[in-house]
């Protein structure tokens, strides 16, 4: 059981008293909004994606093939494409992950019945006596044409441990060459695309201290400065994303992001745009299981994934040191709560998780966060979007299911390329149950942005014993009408499955306005959306 803890500042309280206005709701939670010209415009790409050669995420989970049953555009499933473009997805990372390291990307070009079949990074995780063999059949023109579908932009990673650098940069090439020019050029258009894909986003390399070269900072700031430095100048200018930290290590790995900016110091004119960082709420190696919990199960799983604030914070005062103007920027590309295995939909779908309400809640406290560090975050990914570890989506054949997680997807769509309002959040804490002893954690997460007179606000009420009842009060001007979206569920632990798809899915959220103010009650365990017009 937990408890709201009551003491307030009661110098508060009075300044929040709006004249004229009787509050209808006694406020357990106090919000001020100010919407105004001051804070960074959220970048649609927080909301990205990562699909890699994994188990069940491209093979069955978006590319069921063109000869196949289930409805398809050109091979990948249509009510794939059909939700992303739902959620507006802004990005897609590909190939990997760890696979990306192994992979060549020639291997995934040319008539596909002649493609190659190539080992899977993967493989050695396979059940025993299954196979996890890369029929390199979704390749590069695959993936471009489910960005375009999707009207998502591509995020390519690029092969440091086993690949080289011309390997790296005759991908470029073959991506980005304008017709005609180099034979890269041409060899492309022969396999269908004559324009260039205008690949932007590349990550050069991907946890290269781990699977993707067992790297030191030092070793890898070499390699990193031999990759780019003869990069193909076409457009787009590149933006340069180099491997980043194990943030969820316990010491956040604050090692790897010294090392590697001290080794990138001294005169070195490499480019660094972006530092990936890869952030599990890492359950792996807990007795925690995805579906069956109890409250402790629940508290700790979220204020781990309230931690993926520190993680940033941290790390950008350490970039700050080298690069005091900030020129790079924190791309979070890997994200999502990791539980051990156990429990995936079939045994060769590798990492698959049947998520539930509580990583729905996961999932929208970790939005508030990025959207609150949007100055400092340039992308991020959620790993990843189907059949494995935090996803949007569990499919298998012709069953396929939105877990909880997607609707957050949908709930905090608004916010993408919005302006950062504002947000003061009065509440108190609450003291949880946590499988270390009592905790204590916000009784309250949110954020807010604006879009010329339209003002998104979603708000996390974590507690499963108490409803919040919540005031919110615009520090300048008034709001017209509003209304709001709500997902929640009875049980804490409800998910969706293939036989019971619909269990937790979003509802309508009634809200009423008086004047600057709205006062909403969040039921327990739930995640609101309000879409505020003000005059
Ligand atoms: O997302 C699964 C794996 O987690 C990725 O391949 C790797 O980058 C990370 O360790």
């Amino acid at each position: 059981m937990n408890r709201r803890n009551f003491l307030r500042a009661s110098a508060y309280l009075s300044a929040g008293a709006v004249a004229g206005v009787r509050p209808a709701l006694a406020a357990d939670a106090d919000i001020e909004i100010t919407a105004q010209q001051a804070g960074p415009i959220i970048s649609p790409h927080l909301y990205g994606q990562f699909i890699e050669h994994l188990g069940g995420v491209i093979y069955d989970g978006i590319w069921v093939g063109r000869e196949s049953k289930i409805a398809n555009i050109d091979g990948i499933r249509t009510q794939f494409v059909d939700d992303m473009k739902r959620i507006a997805v802004p990005n897609y990372r590909w190939p990997g992950g760890c696979f990306a390291d192994g992979y060549h990307w020639r291997d995934g070009i040319g008539n596909p019945a002649k493609r190659p079949r190539t080992y899977n990074y993967w493989q050695a995780s396979m059940p025993k006596g299954l196979y996890e063999t890369e029929t390199n059949e979704f390749g590069i023109h695959e993936f471009m044409h489910l960005c375009r579908l999707c009207g998502a932009e591509p995020y390519l990673a690029t092969n440091m441990a086993s690949g080289g650098p011309q390997e790296f940069h005759d991908w470029v090439s073959y991506c980005n060459a304008p017709p005609g020019t180099v034979s890269l050029a041409d060899e492309r258009a022969e396999n269908g695309d004559k324009q260039p894909f205008g690949v932007q986003f590349w990550g050069v390399g991907n946890e290269s201290w781990g699977c993707g070269g067992d790297m030191t900072p030092e070793e890898y700031a070499m390699l990193y400065r031999r990759f780019v430095t003869q990069f193909p100048a076409y457009d787009p200018k590149p933006f340069l994303v180099a491997v980043g930290p194990r943030g969820h290590a316990k010491d956040l790995d604050l090692g790897w992001t010294n090392g590697f900016f001290a080794a990138m110091q001294g005169g070195h004119r490499s480019r660094v745009d972006g530092l990936s960082v890869h952030y599990y709420t890492d359950f792996r190696n807990t007795p925690e299981r995805v579906a069956t919990f109890d409250a402790r199960g629940w508290y700790d799983v979220i204020r781990e994934g309230l931690r993926t604030e520190t993680v940033i914070q941290q790390h950008w005062a350490a970039m700050g040191k080298y690069d005091p103007e900030h020129h790079t920027r924190l791309i979070v590309d890997e994200w999502g709560v990791w539980y051990r295995r156990g429990e995936e939909i079939a045994p060769t779908y590798l990492l698959s998780q049947p998520l539930t309400l509580r990583d729905a809640l996961h999932t929208a406290v970790t939005f508030d966060i990025f959207n609150r560090h949007a100055d400092k975050i340039a992308m991020a990914n959620v790993a990843q979007t189907i059949n494995c570890i935090h996803s949007l989506f569990l499919a298998q054949g012709d069953r396929f299911a939105r877990t909880p997680v997607y609707y957050i997807f949908e709930m905090y769509r608004n916010h993408m390329q919005s302006q950062l309002a504002q947000m003061n959040i009065r509440c108190d804490e609450l003291k949880v149950p946590s499988r270390n002893g009592d905790a204590t954690m916000p009784g309250l997460s949110g954020s807010a942005s604006f879009n010329g007179k339209n003002l998104t606000v979603t708000l996390t009420n974590p507690s499963l014993d108490s409803s919040v009842a919540a005031r919110i009060r615009l520090t300048t001007g008034s709001i017209v009408e509003g209304r709001g979206s709500i997902l929640t569920h009875s049980e804490m632990n409800a998910g969706n499955t293939f036989d019971r798809p619909n269990e937790v899915k979003l509802a309508p959220f009634p809200v009423t306005v008086r004047g600057n103010v709205t006062e909403i009650s969040i039921p327990k365990h739930a995640v609101v959306s309000l879409q505020l017009r003000m005059a």
